[in-house]
């Protein structure tokens, strides 16, 4: 994926008794295929954030770039900050080069169009299942492919092998999604995104709301759309998923990127500091650590790889 933030301020209500600031200085650079998770506590800026990628938000201030793509605040802004560099002495030294980098994110890069970004970057919302209106499953999965022009039976064969993807078999293509159970349907509403065939997948708290199960099951699902090539950006507040399945963690803590490290850094350095749990494996690995066993927790993502490095230790018999 690419994916560039630039002095990204975000404000809810601006210049009303609302007005609320929900991302300060955001400064975020997303380069490599990866599966990143975005923490933080509740009201810290994450459903924010992501909105700002498929351009669902507009940042009061900055820039986001994804690929050839920016979204800006209006269409006026970039002349502006042009104006400020030509300018310069009307402006503060600070001023002058923000405007100045800013400037060249967006070089070589036009305003992002709806359709086209949103065929990059697929984003899911959280309860996703409320989305869903069609008659049957295969025409509601096959709706955004038809809304991007494909023809209507290339559309269903995109519907069906997406659907195949989400783990639903033919068994369903012609049942109404309203009388599935509430994990199915949300496999419907991922498989619509996924019949887009985006780069880019935006996941906001997709298990929230499902059983343990549930959530294993969808988990396992991300997990395989990611080895097909797909990057993923997956909010959650659950640190075993990050332990789990992630591979990098940006922690927001008021509206500020505190940290993007990988995920053992993070619960290495105390990720307390930022209201986050510890993972349970973690702290497995960690008491067993502290009884005198040699693990290397980096290497740990699940309990395979703890039993792995236990067994390690282990004398033959
Ligand atoms: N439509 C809105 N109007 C005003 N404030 C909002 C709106 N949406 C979110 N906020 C506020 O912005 C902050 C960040 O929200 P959000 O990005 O949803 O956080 P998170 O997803 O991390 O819980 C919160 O304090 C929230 O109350
Ligand atoms: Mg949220």
């Amino acid at each position: 994926m690419q994916i560039k933030f630039k002095h990204v301020n975000f404000t809810y209500s601006p210049k009303s008794p609302f007005e609320y600031a929900a991302l300060k200085n955001i400064n975020l650079e997303l380069n490599k295929h990866q599966f990143l998770a975005v923490v933080g506590h509740t009201g810290s800026g994450k459903s924010t954030l992501v909105q700002l990628i498929n351009g669902l938000l507009l940042p009061t201030e900055g820039v986001v770039a994804v690929y050839d793509e920016l979204v800006v605040p209006n269409k006026k802004y970039l002349r502006n900050l042009d104006k400020i560099v030509k300018k310069p002495k009307k402006h503060s030294s600070e001023q002058i080069i923000k405007a100045k980098e800013i400037l060249e994110i967006a070089r070589n890069r036009n305003v992002f169009k709806v359709k086209s970004l949103r065929k990059k970057v697929g984003m899911v919302f959280q309860f996703p299942e409320y989305q869903l209106f069609e008659e049957t499953v295969v025409k509601d999965v096959a709706f955004g492919p038809r809304n991007f022009g494909v023809a209507k039976e290339e559309a269903e064969k995109l519907a069906k092998v997406s659907l195949e993807k989400v783990g639903l078999d033919e068994s369903y293509y012609e049942r109404s999604p309203f009388e599935l159970s509430g994990g199915e349907k949300r496999r419907v509403a991922i498989a619509g995104i996924l019949a887009l065939e985006p780069d880019i997948l935006i996941l906001d708290e997709p298990t929230a709301g499902l059983d343990p199960l549930g959530a294993k099951l969808m988990m396992e699902l991300f997990q395989r759309i990611y080895e097909g090539g797909t990057s993923i950006i997956l909010v959650t507040h659950d640190m075993d998923i990050v332990m789990r399945y992630a591979d990098n963690v940006c922690v927001l803590y008021e509206g500020e990127i505190k940290e993007v490290c990988d995920p053992i850094t993070l619960f290495t350095s105390e990720s307390e500091k930022y209201s986050l749990a510890t993972p349970v494996l973690y702290e497995v690995a960690q008491k067993l650590i502290d009884a005198g066993y040699e693990i290397d927790i980096s290497s740990i993502k699940n309990e395979k790889d703890l039993a792995k490095a236990l067994s390690k230790g282990r004398k033959e018999k």
